[in-house]
């Protein structure tokens, strides 16, 4: 059984590893870009040494992610805290299929306010539609579910309509990251504080500072 310290972190081939948090908390932020079409995520290297800043980081700070990396349907892996952070830029297709899922759904509203905060509250659970931010890891003991974006694959039914599939006790959560009916995980992924320094900046770990 995976202790707080650690988590299982899944690969697009589905098999597992043991991250240890603690280690992962002297981890700079080390992005990786996961294609639609399912390509391996990349190894997290670990360093030797740390400037301040990334002891700053590696301790808490927020995060900057850039999202000219990350194309229509991939997702964007950033680290926080010691935790994976996607970042998923949606097409105008996937945001069209999340309402078919919500009779299929534990909390299809986002109800539950531990989970977003307030600016996410919303029926695509984000900011700005096109850009879903979460903390990739399940609400059920803590795996990292898998992402699987395609339609209908045969393994997870002809009613998929694209999400994440956590491998550890089979939770299914959609591209808003919420979660379905009759799997162990009780609550929707988690969106972490954010906002937008640009178009094409986002910074993960901070709420925006109203002037
Ligand atoms: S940890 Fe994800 S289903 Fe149990």
């Amino acid at each position: 059984m995976s202790t707080a310290a650690d988590i299982e972190q899944t690969d697009q081939a589905g098999s597992t590893e043991k991250v240890d948090l603690k280690k992962r908390r002297f981890l700079v932020a080390t992005t990786s870009v996961i294609g639609a079409a399912g390509a391996a995520a990349m190894a997290v290297p670990f360093l030797t040494s740390f400037s301040p800043s990334e002891r700053a980081r590696a301790a808490g700070a927020p995060v900057e992610a850039d999202l000219t990396k990350v194309q229509p349907g991939q997702l964007l892996r950033v680290e926080w805290r010691g935790k994976p952070v996607w970042i998923v830029r949606r097409t105008e297709e996937m945001l069209k299929l999340l309402p078919e899922n919500d009779s299929r759904l534990r909390d299809p509203n986002s109800e539950v306010e531990s989970q977003q905060p307030p600016y996410a509250k919303n029926k695509h659970r984000s900011i700005k539609p096109e850009y879903l931010i979460l903390v990739g890891i399940c609400t059920h003991l803590g795996c990292s579910p898998t992402y699987r974006p395609e339609l209908a694959p045969a393994d997870l039914g002809e009613n998929w309509n694209g999400g994440w599939y956590c491998p550890c006790h089979g939770s299914r959560f959609d591209l808003a990251g919420r979660v379905f009916q009759n799997v162990p995980a009780p609550t929707n992924l988690v969106v972490p504080p954010h906002y937008y320094l640009s178009e094409s900046k986002v910074l993960i770990g901070e709420e925006k500072k109203e002037a």
